[in-house]
């Protein structure tokens, strides 16, 4: 593993600047997602970290060396596109090993690191397939599982997820930061998913017109954005803007309102009659008005509940969860149909 440090780094196609000045200083082991609209640089700046593209000016080191010197072959940077990009003419297993075999590894180590990565990502049951036998989500599991075998210094990705059903897109954004956090990888993740951006990164550096506009965790791009764009870009549905006169106060035109649709709501009575379950909290997902919280319960099943402010929360620690009980709903455990919903506090 490695941080990666990109200083004033500038790329043009022709006349035309795609990245302008952009200095970002990625820590060993972090998830960052280079977030922002299509045409920004983010794919750009991924192929000039991994060798595919030159850059205009600047320099981008990996630890402590200078890439600029360093041929894409041997930066031991693993990236994953869109595509997958799988051997079609290869089983899971080959696919995997693919990058090992290049390296001249002997055949038992290879197959030692190919076993690992299978267990890793629960392919064990696939190796004897061929991608055309995989479904979105297993193929991108194999390209993952491809890009990790020889331990890379950074694993690039550029959004992977993108062909990914719904369900199956929110599934596996968990599984890759279970996985990142698991190995202490340094990932770089390029998507114009807001809400992908902040359920998995660590740190957000979001891009317009190939200028960084913000580099920061989370909750502070989206409670602290830099500027209107950022403010804009983050959190959906998008932030109202209103005229600055509406403060009162002795502002005017001159300034504009802020205001997120989440935190614009009617005043309510707080509901009492609640089930309440104990459990320990593995994984914090903050999604900006909310955060996805991962608590194991027990018997050791796997719950969802959300929180307005994770900040507040530690992994490891019990957490009691309460749900209002007219909002849970009872199913008839042998035809799966549903009867009604919990009944008042009994
Ligand atoms: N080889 C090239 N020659 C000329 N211009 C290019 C080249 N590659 C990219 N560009 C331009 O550079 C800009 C940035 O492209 P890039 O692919 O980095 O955007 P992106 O942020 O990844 O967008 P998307 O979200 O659509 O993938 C775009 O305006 C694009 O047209
Ligand atoms: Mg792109």
């Amino acid at each position: 593993m490695a941080s990666i440090s990109i200083r004033s780094v500038s790329k043009s196609f022709g006349l035309y600047p795609v990245l302008q000045g952009l200095n970002l200083e990625i820590a060993d082991g972090e998830f960052v997602s280079f977030l922002g609209p299509s045409g920004c640089g983010k794919s750009t700046l991924l192929f000039c970290i991994s060798g595919l593209e030159d850059l205009t000016a600047g320099t981008i080191h990996l630890g402590d060396r200078d890439l600029a010197h360093i041929p894409p072959r041997d930066r031991n940077i693993a990236l994953v596109f869109q595509d997958y990009a799988l051997y079609p003419h290869m089983r899971v297993r080959e696919n995997i090993a693919f990058p090992l075999q290049q390296q001249g590894l002997a055949a038992d180590v290879i197959r030692q690191q190919v076993a690992w990565a299978a267990e890793l990502l629960g392919l064990e049951a696939l190796l004897d397939r061929s991608p055309a036998e995989l479904s979105g989500g297993q193929r991108q599991r194999v390209a993952v599982g491809r890009a990790i075998v020889r331990n890379p210094a950074a694993l690039l990705m550029d959004e992977p997820l993108s062909n990914l059903d719904a369900g199956l897109r929110v599934r596996m954004r968990t599984e890759i930061k279970r996985l990142q956090k698991e190995l202490g990888l340094t990932v770089i993740f390029v998507t114009h998913d807001q809400e992908e951006a902040m359920v998995m990164s660590d740190r957000i550096a979001v891009m317009n017109a190939g200028v960084l506009q913000q580099f920061a965790d989370p909750m502070t791009v989206y409670r602290e954005p830099a500027n209107q764009f950022v403010a804009g870009f983050i959190g959906s549905p998008q932030m109202n803007f209103l005229p600055g006169s509406m403060a009162g106060g002795g502002l005017n035109e001159a300034s504009v309102l802020g205001v997120r649709p989440h935190d614009l709501v009617p005043a309510r009575d707080a509901s009492s009659d609640v089930l309440v379950m104990r459990g320990r909290l593995t994984l914090i997902e903050p999604a900006g008005p909310v955060a996805f919280l991962d608590v194991t319960l027990p018997d050791g099943s796997l719950i969802k509940a959300t929180c307005a402010d994770p900040r507040a929360y530690r992994p490891g620690e019990d957490l009691l969860l309460a749900v209002v009980r007219g909002n849970v709903s009872v199913f008839d455990a042998a035809t799966g149909v549903r009867t009604g919903a919990l009944a008042p506090g009994s």
